[in-house]
């Protein structure tokens, strides 16, 4: 049973106030805390063990005093995004409320390294379970000569034209097909991020060198120019492979890419600001035709390394 936003809390001494929000850990994606509005305005935070019952959808009882209640701290809201920020998927599916009302833990910034520690083990726990679904590709990898070489065909995603701004990441999506031995061929939904570089960011991107790519015999397949204004990022978090979003945020009011699972943040460059990210947001081979019309190689990496190794 999960209480509804604006349920009454209560404690061994009466009503204390009522449900204004819930904290969820972004990576069990469990309710943490209940955010208790007092009747004078003030949030608390309670941890769900504080939870005693939840008799029905509209109320909750706390265990303790109010004095205990008293003792929660006061919600630091500058501590959290919505989930509506960072969008975590199906989370929806699990709790009955709507995404402003859901808070997720915000990384800050340089925090140190206990937060990343957190980050970094919290990672390595849930890895095994992540690293299931990814196990195949690996497998395909380390399988490289049985199978075909890397599909080096271009894909239009779309035109240069929905992009307005300078330095800001805007999304693309596009359909491929894969096939996989004795499967039939699927249609799968994929997305890369494009941005209108300026020559700062071009050179944070690039260093001022043009870049290469290669096919599996090493043989060069396409140069991304040094100073084309446009960059195309890979969809997939550098981490383990979660689609990321372009979001602005209280430290970010221009915007940087955020990824909801593990919270690695990367600037408009595909730099890592923060989170357990180990390399950079992957450049994809890129070409804008006269038209403005946006092509790619869907080049893929493999996760959770620091250099580029191609899967695909
Ligand atoms: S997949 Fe872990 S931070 Fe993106």
């Amino acid at each position: 049973m999960q209480p509804k936003i604006k349920a009454k809390a209560r404690c061994a001494d009466g009503e204390v106030g009522s449900i204004s929000k819930v904290i969820v850990d972004p990576l069990s994606l469990e309710i943490s805390h209940v955010v208790v509005r007092e009747g004078n305005g003030v949030d608390r935070q309670v941890p769900i063990a504080q939870v005693q019952e939840i008799p029905h959808e509209e109320e909750i009882i706390l265990r303790g005093s109010l004095e205990e209640f008293r003792a929660c701290p006061v919600l630091d809201r500058d501590a959290y995004v919505t989930h509506h920020d960072v969008e975590i998927a199906h989370l929806e599916d699990r709790l009955h409320v709507e995404p402003g009302e859901i808070l997720v833990p915000y990384p800050r910034l340089e925090q140190g390294m206990p937060r990343r520690s957190f980050f970094m083990n919290m990672t390595h726990a849930i890895g095994t379970l992540i690293a299931l679904p990814l196990a195949f590709p690996v497998l395909k990898y380390l399988m490289k000569p049985m199978y075909k070489p890397f599909d080096n065909s271009w894909f239009s995603v779309g035109n240069v034209r929905k992009i307005k701004k300078e330095n800001i990441g805007y999304q693309f999506k596009f359909t491929r097909g894969f096939k996989e031995a004795f499967m039939p061929e699927q249609q799968i939904e994929k997305n890369i991020w494009v941005v209108k570089a300026t020559p700062e960011v071009q050179k944070a991107v690039y260093g001022g060198k043009d870049k290469k790519f290669y096919d599996h015999k090493g043989d060069m397949v396409w140069v991304n120019k040094a100073k084309a204004p446009y960059i195309g990022f890979s969809g997939k978090c550098p981490h383990l492979g979660c689609g990321y979003k372009w979001r602005r945020t209280k430290n970010f009011p221009d915007g940087v890419f955020l990824c909801p699972c593990h919270l690695s943040i990367y600037d408009e460059a595909g730099k890592v600001l923060d989170g357990p990210a180990p390399r950079p947001l992957d450049v994809l081979p890129m070409q804008v035709n006269a038209a403005g019309e946006v092509q790619i190689i869907d080049v893929e990496y493999k996760a959770g390394v620091k250099g580029q190794i191609r899967l695909l």
